[in-house]
């Protein structure tokens, strides 16, 4: 019981956090952000849809990580739709958005959907899901992996 009403309240939060990012203004906003810094430098704008995404995907995961290892709750709906706009996100590289990427997409998302279903298996699960990061980002985006791992539960 207890575990449910925190994970209602987690699963709110992040929903919330999730939405406003969207409203039409803050985009607006964002994108003349992005436009000024193109025009000012000649270095390549670095914050596609994607990796604003990712960036709050990695803290949210580390949240849900705090959850599960102190036992007061664990991922929510919230998160998963958040992972479900993964194909969709713009990338810095256009070419990364391929089948086999989207195909990456989809099991994140089914791995997340069996930390939900497996209240048995957290920390196991939760670590699978931090593989299937790991599995799309060894074809296409090597970079974070050595950061990602630290999301691992030991
Ligand atoms: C379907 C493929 C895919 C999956 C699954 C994936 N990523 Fe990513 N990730 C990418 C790509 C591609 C980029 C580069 C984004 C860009 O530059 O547009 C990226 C970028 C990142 C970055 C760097 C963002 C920055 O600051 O530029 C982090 C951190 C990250 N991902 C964390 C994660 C975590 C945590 C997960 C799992 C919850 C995850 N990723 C799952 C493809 C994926």
């Amino acid at each position: 019981m207890h575990i449910k009403m925190k994970e209602l309240i987690l699963g709110c939060f992040l929903a919330s956090l999730f939405f406003a990012c969207n409203p039409e203004p803050k985009t607006e906003v964002k994108r003349v952000v992005k436009i000024v810094k193109v025009v000012s430098s000649d270095t390549p704008n670095k914050d596609s849809e994607l990796a604003l995404l990712m960036r709050k995907m990695y803290l949210d995961a580390d949240s849900i990580k705090q959850l599960i290892v102190n036992n007061t709750g664990t991922i929510s709906d919230g998160f998963i739709a958040e992972l479900e706009t993964v194909h969709i996100a713009k990338a810095t590289d256009p070419d990364v958005k391929t089948a086999e990427f989207d195909a990456f997409n989809k099991s994140l998302v089914n791995q997340a959907k069996a930390i939900q279903e497996n209240p048995e298996n957290q920390v196991e699960e939760f670590n699978k899901l931090v593989s299937r990061c790991i599995d799309c980002h060894q074809s296409f985006c090597p970079g974070p992996i050595k950061r990602i791992k630290k999301l691992r539960i030991d």
